[in-house]
């Protein structure tokens, strides 16, 4: 399946020259969400994953069914004062300024591994905030799988050594 022709590229959105990558009209779409979800998990089986783990907002909907089909647990990584018990933290830096994720200390037992899920691999920052997260607590990152990577953009150079897998390219 081309899983391309599901995504809406938006232009100028969310500020001028940005051809934004809607990916909801592949979720809306049962085959297609079904079809991706089915690689991912494929990827999971060859990994021996016993946890995924994906930020917030859209890393739980590239996650949860994963996880769901594969009948293991699914943790979230949040952005600062969400999640209501003890945490680690990490800074990372934006474009502008900086942001800050967390993760349950108790979310991971030491040597899980983990799968990290995204939608999109842009710049990297935000899966190299959430591996740390997941090292901190002992985990162990055998793979991170996204719908779609910016290849222009070059996040995979901060990802070096970890094993990934991209639906799609742009
Ligand atoms: C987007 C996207 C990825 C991240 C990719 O999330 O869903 O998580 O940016 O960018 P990066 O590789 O440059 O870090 P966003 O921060 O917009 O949060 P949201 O999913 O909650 O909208």
């Amino acid at each position: 399946m081309d899983l391309k022709k599901y995504v809406t590229i938006v232009p100028d959105w969310p500020k001028p020259g940005i051809q934004f990558k809607d990916i909801t009209t592949l979720m809306d779409n049962g085959e297609a969400y079904k079809y991706a979800t089915d690689k991912i998990v494929e990827y999971a089986r060859e990994r021996e994953i016993d946890l995924i783990v994906g930020p917030e907002a859209r890393g739980f909907i590239i996650g949860c069914p994963v996880a769901y089909s594969l009948g293991i647990g699914f943790a979230p990584v949040r952005k600062e004062g969400k999640l209501p018990r003890e945490v680690v933290r990490v800074e990372y830096g934006l474009e502008y300024g900086k942001d800050v994720l967390t993760i349950h200390r108790d979310a991971i037992k030491p040597g899980q591994r983990v799968l990290i899920t995204d939608d999109l691999l842009a710049t990297g920052g935000t899966i190299e905030a959430t591996i740390k997260l997941v090292e901190e607590l002992g985990g162990v990152v055998a793979g991170i799988a996204f719908l779609i990577e910016l290849s222009y953009l070059d996040g995979r150079t901060k990802l070096d050594g970890y094993d990934i897998l991209t639906l799609m390219k742009y």
